[in-house]
């Protein structure tokens, strides 16, 4: 059912945007994200990225129930792209219509070469959030592939209220994240450090169900990454729904 405005999207959109009003804009405002480093570390180790994780099954898994869910021509987001290696390029090739988004320059101009078709932009998944300085639109679809990992726990469910924001209604979302008890956490990462966050898999289920997501499908796999400093990790995959209204 729809509200005055007609649109039930927006409606929904806007009673949620009135209850963050008392959460002082977003929940952003208290937050000051720091990513001191982070971009940097995208940077220097970007070319090595792809070799160093070259275990990618659950991945192109997830990306194979978009391609297999969406209509030709529809829009998808791949939210810290990376490389465009191989999500943005296999999404480009099904016949989507890709943007793609990163906080490391780096990253965006390797996935601009690897992706000629692509759209993409060096941004913060937080310059994304409803009201904030990028509106890329709405999409069909969401895949965010070991990115929301980067940011600390506190932002995780802003981030997911971002990724709700930007799909139309009943657009699937695609998440991954590495299965760890961890807040902005520093961790040696391929010669450099990197902050990272992660949770145990019920909890993960519960911050994205809490965040108005159903989740239609699960999976884990274990992934021995061939970096020298990387230990095995187990990768939770979730696919989830916008529900309709
Ligand atoms: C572990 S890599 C994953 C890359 C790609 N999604 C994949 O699975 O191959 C994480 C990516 O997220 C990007 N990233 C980290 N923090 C970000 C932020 N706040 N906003 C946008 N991108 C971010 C990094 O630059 C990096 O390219």
């Amino acid at each position: 059912m729809s509200g005055p405005s007609g649109d039930p999207e927006q409606e929904h959109d806007q009673e949620h945007d009135h209850e963050d009003e008392h959460d002082d804009g977003h929940g952003y405002r208290h937050l000051r994200p720091d990513r001191t480093g982070q971009a940097e570390a995208f940077d220097r180790i970007s070319s090595r990225y792809d070799e160093a994780f070259p275990d990618k099954e659950g991945q192109l898994a997830a990306t194979e129930w978009l391609v297999g869910s969406l209509p030709a021509g529809s829009r998808v987001l791949d939210l810290g792209c990376g490389t465009g290696v191989p999500t943005a390029r296999r999404l480009s090739e099904a016949g989507l219509e890709v943007v793609g988004v990163d906080l490391s320059e780096v990253m965006v101009a390797l996935a601009r070469d690897h992706v000629p078709a692509g759209e993409f932009h060096r941004a913060d998944i937080a310059d994304l959030r409803p009201g904030g300085p990028r509106d890329l639109g709405r999409f069909q679809a969401v895949a965010a592939f070991f990115s929301l990992l980067m940011l600390p726990r506190a932002e995780i469910p802003l981030a997911l209220r971002t990724i709700r924001h930007l799909l139309v209604p009943g657009g699937l979302f695609a998440l991954s994240m590495v299965e760890a008890d961890l807040d902005d956490f520093p961790i040696p990462f391929l010669g450099g450090r990197i902050r990272v966050s992660g949770y145990r898999r019920e909890e993960l289920r519960a911050v994205v169900e809490a965040a108005h997501f159903e989740v239609v499908g699960e999976s884990a796999w274990t992934c021995v990454p061939a970096g020298p400093d990387v230990p095995p990790e187990e990768h939770l995959f979730l696919r989830c729904r916008k529900p309709e209204s």
